[in-house]
């Protein structure tokens, strides 16, 4: 089998290693893909908004199965453009992807299919909105309604300052057209995790859960960045829980779906805000995280290609209950550029990666790199290596991820000492 893999993060480095394991993968191409990429496919010079550019490469290198990694290509319709050719892909089409690029769809879909989430409101008019703003306690969460590169969700100490954010995001000013419309909700106070399902429409198969920290500062502070870290299991998961989840959340929302005649395939990932032991739907994603995938694909058990595959093509029946994990804990560290998440330097040299990723245990991969003409890795991004490593516990994975981290040459580069704190 042929497989294209879009994106070139590091989740798309940990799916493109567990794909080219796969016996049926005769060619692996990843489009742009990174410098990590390139050890276990072929990096394709095409970026992942490029959608003529990415038809023109499936049907010259006649590609067999497509893998979709960023959510950007997803809701400009990348999988509706790919099936029409008649390529099986992974992924939702352009109207099941609203779950992750319009927040007031998912709010619409769990109060239609009565799904614990948030209470909220959507609007449009900056005069309704401050004016249901107004009865609110603090403090109040507005939210951009489509994609803004996860900046678009405000926890508002003040009523005014709620207010303000949503006269910026109405007038276009934060968001584009991403904020023409805004979801203003309850504030849950709780602990998050990351929940992730397959379905190709008709089953849902659980996988499995992590925890990620988004904050770029050591105790969860600071700014929100991409992910600063991850591991998985979440620490506060139980099977009763992921009952729950699977009951309340996943399954409805994809018997939704398919009642609404948009039915959801590819992967669901579910923020879960988990208060008082009940779980209640933050946001879905139409992908897998980053950085939790990195943390993911080292425990899975199954073949991979086979799996996707299988979503892709509605026989996910197949894999009902055998879809295994590694019992140990992965932890993923994610080193940054200095200035992350604000402006930071490009092309520094990093040395002894090889170093890092030959400890026991211990898998590096590549999200925000190249390899220069000198055949140097170099920074070229925020996010820039993900290091992960199994333990059999947190404290265990956990160490094992920082004596690699530290073994890594890379003056310019950053990250948090406390990833999986939460669970310790
Ligand atoms: P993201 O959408 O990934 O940028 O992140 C949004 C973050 O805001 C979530 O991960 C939560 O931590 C927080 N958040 C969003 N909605 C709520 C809510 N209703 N209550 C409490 N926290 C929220
Ligand atoms: N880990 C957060 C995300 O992938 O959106």
């Amino acid at each position: 089998m042929k497989v294209l893999l879009i994106g070139s993060g590091g989740r798309e480095h940990a799916l493109a290693w567990r794909l080219a394991m796969s016996k049926k993968c005769t060619a692996l191409y990843v489009a742009p893909g990174n410098a990590g990429t390139e050890d276990v496919a072929e990096n394709i010079h095409i970026k992942a908004e490029d959608t003529a550019g990415l038809i023109r490469f499936v049907k010259d290198y006649e590609i067999d199965f497509v893998v979709v990694g960023p959510e950007g290509p997803l809701v400009t319709g990348i999988v509706d453009e790919m099936r029409a050719l008649g390529i099986p892909t992974f992924g939702p089409d352009k109207k099941a992807a609203q779950l992750e690029g319009s927040k007031g769809f998912t709010k619409d879909l769990c109060q239609k299919y009565r799904m614990p989430t948030a209470s909220y409101a959507r609007f449009t008019d900056p005069h309704d909105a401050e004016k249901y703003i107004g009865a609110m306690t603090l403090p109040i969460v507005v939210k951009a309604d489509g994609l803004a590169a996860g900046k678009g969700v405000v926890i508002a100490s003040t009523h005014a300052e709620a207010i303000s954010t949503v006269q910026d995001m109405l007038s276009g000013n934060a968001f584009g057209a991403a904020g023409a419309s805004v979801v203003i909700e309850e504030f849950l106070q709780g602990e998050e995790l990351s929940f992730f399902a397959l379905s190709d429409g008709e089953t849902v198969l659980p996988l499995t859960s992590a925890q990620d920290h988004k904050r770029v500062g050591e105790g969860d502070t600071g700014l929100n960045t991409g992910g600063m870290g991850a591991y998985s299991p979440a620490h506060l998961m139980t099977t009763a829980l992921q009952q729950k989840i699977m009951d309340r959340l996943i399954v409805p929302t994809i018997d939704g779906m398919k009642a609404e005649g948009m039915p959801y395939t590819g992967v669901l990932y579910a923020g879960v805000m988990v208060v008082a032991g009940e779980p209640y739907l933050i946001e879905y994603n139409a992908r897998f995280g980053d950085p939790e995938t990195q943390a993911l694909m080292v425990r899975l058990g199954t073949d991979l290609l086979d799996l996707l595959y299988a979503c892709a093509t509605g026989m996910l029946k197949q894999f009902q209950d055998k879809v295994t994990w590694s019992s140990y804990v992965s932890l993923c560290v994610v080193m940054c550029a200095k200035g992350y998440p604000g402006t930071y330097l490009k092309n520094t040299v990093i040395r002894e990666i090889d170093q890092a990723d030959r400890q026991e245990k211990v898998k590096v991969f590549h999200a925000g790199t190249a390899r220069a003409m000198s055949g140097e890795v170099i920074a070229t991004g925020g996010r820039v290596l993900n290091v992960v490593a199994m333990g059999e516990n947190v404290a265990e994975a956990q160490r094992r991820a920082y004596e690699a981290v530290d073994l890594i040459d890379w003056p310019e580069g950053f990250c948090r000492r406390d990833i999986g704190w939460r669970a310790l």
